[in-house]
């Protein structure tokens, strides 16, 4: 069936996608409007917006696609530009439209007297009912303009009536947790100006009308693919209409658009479903596996993974390497990583970024022995950098004291003893890409987590050509993914995590380069189930890196039994940062046990439907299930919160399975139909505080 169909005697375009569906239309005036987002519409020539009102723009003018600061327009633009003569007013209007290989729209709109096009963009993803909607700006006039705010799109939601609004957000060591809030009046602005995707927001948004819950009930969901500043305004625009605009975020933003130039926003994705949060987030997930991931990967199990970080700190050398990898080879770890500390003059976080040289004192033989050594034992070599970093105690630091963002004069703010090298510049962008390039020419690593330790201050480029100096907050993000994009064509066998002192830069613009990320540097087992309870909203399990770690835990001071520690960590790519000299005989055991049993139902996490049961907001419980796609196999993850007076704990009433299909319970014999175990639930039998359970389920055939 075609995606993208137009009817021409209405000017109006309808873009079919799985559950969801998206209508434009020429207005009378020749601007275009957005006449529905959400559920499928039929006849869609029925759908007619009218409505003038005193004092307002009319309801057309409310609902316009891509609005700009000009004429009768007071909500947040989508364009704010100047253009020639200093003149700041921009209107768009109706041009041209092609459709591509059925399921790709293009609509071209003009401003009214220069030659400033948009090219708007849309992409429908049929299987997975999500469409994404970017826009290009184009400069075909003789003379400069200078955008001041270029988002990728705006959303109007159905017209009337409250919204609810689900996002995420937290800090460093809580990231991604859920928010819910009703949107009154005004305006709600969730945004970065930090540089980087941040901590404190993740670019989702997801609407709905407070009536939906976990598996049921209409939910609209905006995300943004972009790793540096972005803006997402929830405005009221009048008469009950609410819009979603989001893009870069113009904040200290402009960009010089030369004569023949354009400017590509990054993509904007739509997304819709009628079975509530759980539904968006599967087709979200499904979408990341299908589309977004890094295809070379994508398929691939994630392996689990053991890393140096909160048993070594910056103390890494070849003799504890080599005595923690015989350890983890044992138990069954694939990639062994070394992480921070492995550099030159690496001994706190004081040194050495910058300068990626083996430390001599740590690796007078360099890296080779540690690494045959890891290979040896049948694991892969990985590897920590930070690639768009610098200490001032530096080799580097010392030689170009100019290669970092600031102010001639002014203080250059440090944060973890760093700064930020000035990849808006191409020498240093070439240095940066060089050093990494080699790194991997040189060695056999097969697995990379970069990582990003600081927020942007003093955003200066003193030797920016004139007039651009404003465009580092996109030059910077268009940078890093430059130089990703280029070392993966080279060396398409790594593996990439992404980490940004944890989750500071998830995102679906990074999800296209990194195979996985680093979600928090919290791995507290109890916190990391809110934390990814949250993240799954938005981000598939097989992308969220999940470690078991030490007792008591090092934010939290929390001690939980190793069982627990590590069914929390199951639910996503599994990694081990523990301590492994340390731990007893009876311990390793246990652990081996847990990484074999992981490795056979991996690609039920990994790959399968996730249904989140019971939220351990709600207290008492919380489980999580997952389902493969053809419901043969499933897992539910059952942990206990506290206990008290002495409530008997609830049957866990599972999702997703074949009604019809026989399941047997954790190969006990046991068997109970999907209809049973779904419309009755599962006696998970465990009892007492901060305990857990993996049940596994497996159809008869
Ligand atoms: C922050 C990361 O989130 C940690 O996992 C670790 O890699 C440190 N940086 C190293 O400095």
């Amino acid at each position: 069936m075609t995606s993208v169909n137009f009817i021409s005697n209405e000017k109006l375009w309808s873009i079919r996608s799985g559950e969801l569906q998206y209508i434009l239309k020429v207005a009378d005036d020749g601007s275009l409007v957005n006449l529905h987002f959400g559920g499928r519409v039929e006849p869609v020539e029925s759908i007619s917006l009218g409505g003038h009102f005193p004092f307002e723009p009319s309801l057309h003018l409310l609902r316009e696609e891509y609005s700009t600061f000009g004429g009768l327009r007071f909500m947040e633009p989508c364009l704010k530009v100047e253009l020639p003569g200093g003149v700041r007013d921009c209107v768009l209007k109706y041009e041209s439209f092609k459709i591509e290989d059925n399921n790709v729209l293009s609509i071209t709109l003009k401003d009214i007297s220069y030659e400033l096009f948009a090219d708007l963009h849309y992409r429908a993803y049929p299987a997975y009912s999500i469409i994404t909607k970017w826009a290009e700006i184009r400069n075909a006039g003789p003379q400069p303009v200078i955008l001041e705010e270029a988002l990728s799109g705006a959303v109007s939601l159905p017209r009337g009536g409250l919204w609810r609004l689900t996002f995420l957000s937290g800090h460093w060591a809580g990231e991604t947790r859920i928010v819910q809030e009703v949107l009154k009046a005004g305006k709600k602005v969730l945004e970065s100006r930090r540089g980087t995707t941040s901590h404190q927001l993740n670019p989702v948004a997801f609407f709905d009308a407070g009536d939906a819950g976990e598996e049921e009930g209409e939910v609209w969901g905006c995300l943004l693919g972009w790793s540096g500043n972005w803006k997402c305004v929830s405005e009221y625009v009048g008469h009950d209409q609410l819009r979603v605009a989001m893009g870069v975020n113009d904040f200290d933003f402009s960009w010089y658009l030369e004569s023949g130039e354009s400017f590509k926003t990054p993509k904007m994705i739509l997304a819709y479903s009628a079975s509530g949060f759980g539904g968006l987030s599967r087709s979200l997930h499904r979408f990341e596996r299908g589309v977004v991931l890094p295809r070379n990967n994508a398929t691939k199990p994630r392996p689990v993974i053991y890393n140096t970080w909160e048993t070594l700190y910056f103390n890494v050398n070849e003799e504890n390497l080599k005595q923690l990898a015989d350890i983890a080879a044992e138990i069954g770890v694939e990639v062994f990583v070394v992480d921070d500390g492995w550099f030159k003059g690496r001994n706190d976080d004081r040194a050495g970024l910058g300068d990626w040289v083996p430390d001599p004192h740590k690796f007078p033989r360099g890296l080779g022995p540690v690494i045959e050594h890891v290979k040896s034992r049948g694991m892969i070599f990985g590897i920590w950098v930070e690639p768009e970093m610098v200490n001032p105690n530096s080799d580097l630091y010392r030689r170009h004291p100019d290669w970092v963002y600031h102010f001639p004069g002014r203080p250059r703010s440090e944060m973890r003893n760093q700064l930020i090298l000035n990849l808006s510049r191409s020498d240093v962008r070439e240095y940066v890409f060089n050093w990494l390039d080699r790194l991997l020419a040189e060695n056999d690593i097969g697995f990379v987590k970069w990582d990003m330790n600081r927020s942007f201050s003093e955003p200066g480029w003193p030797d920016a050509p004139r007039g651009r100096e404003r465009e580092i907050w996109v030059r910077h993000v268009q940078a890093v993914y430059e130089i990703l994009d280029e070392i993966r064509r080279r060396h398409p066998n790594v593996i990439f995590e992404g980490c940004s002192g944890g989750g500071g830069r998830v995102d679906l613009g990074a999800m296209e380069r990194f195979d996985q990320f680093w979600t928090s540097d919290n791995t507290d087992a109890l916190d990391r189930l809110y934390i990814q309870e949250g993240y799954t909203m938005a981000y598939c399990p097989k992308t969220m890196g999940a470690w078991v770690t030490g007792v008591p835990n090092f934010l939290t001071n929390r001690t939980l039994s190793l069982e627990f520690r590590f069914h929390s960590a199951m639910m996503g790519a599994l990694g081990i940062s523990v301590n492994l000299l340390e731990l007893s005989s009876i311990e390793k055991e246990e652990a081996r046990m847990h990484i074999e049993f992981y490795k056979k139902i991996r690609h039920i996490v990994l790959d399968g439907d996730l249904y989140r049961l019971k939220s351990p907001r709600s207290g008492g419980l919380a489980a999580f299930q997952y389902v493969t796609p053809d419901k043969t196999e499933s897992l539910i993850f059952v942990f206990t919160l506290q206990q008290g007076f002495g409530r008997s704990e609830p049957l866990v009433r599972v999702r997703g399975l074949d009604p019809s299909l026989i399941y047997e319970v954790d190969s006990s014999g046991q068997s109970f139909s999907g209809l049973y175990l779904m419309n009755y639930g599962i006696d998970h039998g465990i009892r007492g505080d901060y305990k857990s359970k993996v049940i596994y389920l497996k159809a008869r055939r």
